[in-house]
């Protein structure tokens, strides 16, 4: 390598405090901050001593895609000591041919016909939600809807094996352990806080549930379960722990983010309300005009739009890292192996280099064959690349789904906007959300 070709080794981005680095800015306000790097440092940014994040979307299609295999996931969740508490050997966080293994045993479980029953069996259950709505009752809308995606997640991949409190149960149990793998103030492993002590007593309860659930009948039968039996029956066959590590992951990958991009469309709608009507107008004629199923989602284009417009907008999950394993350039500059680098949806959906318009709400962006301009790498709110996320297929079925159901009954009024606010935690929580249904 010639001198002037060498990359750059001077990475700019914000000094932060002498001890803490760019902790305290990061914790605060993450969207903010994440923001402003791009906006002030650039494509490539560092975050902190071995940190970096890139923004230019034609890197993060080169990570996540063509340099993908060079990326480790695993170890940027389990290296830091008390990671290694989430759900380890699941396919979400395993790396390399180990990873492949895991997807490919998976991935068959995961084709059209899961997205077919998807929508067959989310019309009964937004029936059960909708049935105590009452016109000018206030709804918390974002407990509501998680009932609603937990069900739907459980029914679609375990069968209706799992009754409600075991479902409730499960989720409350895994939650904070999911939350630890992304708390950004880690302590080491040793360090027994009260936190850690109950998350070991919740994996124990985990563990049982989960392991009853395997050993169901509902196990045996592909058709009522495709996603547990290609789990349990599947080659190479799981370990007890791996099986639990899947299962969980797939009820917190599953549920949460689909909850969240429920609650952010119809946010979005309740603001817009010539959108609004434009759904409701759409969806009466669709639930009219076509039984649940595939064909009727491909009558809600418009609702679709307007979630894929959702989904730009609040990104349930708002950042990705991987650990790199060899030393790569990226805009010039050299990242060593070892450095954690970040990319992040929240920062690159709403890039106006990239965006016409980029704060604002513009379902109509998607509609034909969607925006011509915007390269692949400032869209990826299921990510890109061989990890794309599995159930990407399914969760939109149900999103567009859902807001349609809600919609064509309801006109949602939001009772305190102002305090409507992204939480940036596991998923980008849509916090405050009460609303008030109206009859049209
Ligand atoms: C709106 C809903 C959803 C969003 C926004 C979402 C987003 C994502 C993203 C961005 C990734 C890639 C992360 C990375 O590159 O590190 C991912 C991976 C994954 N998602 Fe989803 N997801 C959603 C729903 C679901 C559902 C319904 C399931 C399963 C039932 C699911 C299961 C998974 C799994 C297993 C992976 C790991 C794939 C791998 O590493 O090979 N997700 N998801």
């Amino acid at each position: 390598m010639t001198a002037a070709a060498r990359p750059r080794t001077d990475l700019p981005g914000p000094s932060g405090d002498k001890y803490l680095g760019n902790l305290h800015a990061f914790s605060t306000d993450p969207l903010g901050f994440l923001t402003a790097c791009s906006r002030n440092y650039g494509d490539v940014v560092r975050l902190g001593a071995n940190n970096v994040l890139l923004t230019s979307p034609g890197d993060v299609e080169k990570m996540l895609v063509d340099r993908n295999a060079k990326f480790s996931k695993a170890s940027a969740d389990t290296r830091r000591g008390s990671r290694r508490q989430g759900f380890p050997r699941s396919t979400m966080n395993s790396d390399g041919a180990e990873w492949h293994a895991k997807r490919h045993r998976m991935q068959p479980a995961f084709g059209r016909s899961l997205a077919t029953k998807a929508a067959e069996i989310v019309d009964a259950q937004g029936e059960r939600m909708l049935a105590p709505w009452r016109p000018g009752q206030a709804r918390d809308l974002q407990d509501d809807v998680s009932v609603l995606t937990l069900r739907l997640v459980t029914s679609l991949m375990f069968g209706d094996e799992f009754s409600d409190a075991d479902t409730a149960e499960v989720a409350r149990l895994v939650a904070p352990i999911m939350d630890l793998s992304t708390s950004p103030v880690l302590l080491p492993e040793w360090v027994p806080t009260l936190r850690k002590l109950r998350i070991r007593r919740s994996m124990r309860r985990v563990d049982r549930t989960l392991h009853a659930l395997a050993a169901s009948p509902a196990a045996a039968d592909p058709q009522r379960a495709p996603v547990l039996h290609a789990l349990v029956h599947g080659d190479p066959a799981p370990s007890r722990d791996e099986l639990r590590d899947e299962l969980a992951t797939l009820i917190m990958a599953g549920f949460e983010t689909t909850n969240d991009s429920v609650v952010w469309a119809s946010v979005l709608l309740a603001q817009h309300p010539e959108a609004a009507e434009r759904v409701r107008a759409e969806a009466e004629a669709a639930f009219a005009g076509t039984p649940a199923g595939l064909a009727r989602m491909e009558a809600l284009s418009y609702t679709n739009a307007v979630v894929r417009e959702a989904l730009r907008l609040y990104s349930p999950v708002w950042l990705t890292s991987r650990d790199a394993t060899e030393d790569m350039e990226f805009g010039g500059y050299l990242i060593p192996a070892g450095t954690t680098v970040t990319v992040s949806q929240w920062v690159n959906h709403r890039d106006p280099r990239y965006w016409e318009d980029a704060e604002e709400f513009r379902p109509e962006r998607w509609l034909g064959n969607g925006p011509k301009a915007v390269p692949r790498g400032s869209y990826f709110p299921f990510g890109l690349g061989p990890r794309v996320c599995i159930g990407a297929a399914v969760a939109t079925t149900e999103t567009v789904h859902i807001v349609a159901d809600i919609w064509r009954r309801y006109r949602l009024e939001l009772i305190r906007p102002e305090r409507i606010t992204p939480r940036p935690a596991l998923a980008l929580q849509p916090m405050g959300v009460e609303v008030v249904p109206r009859a049209w």
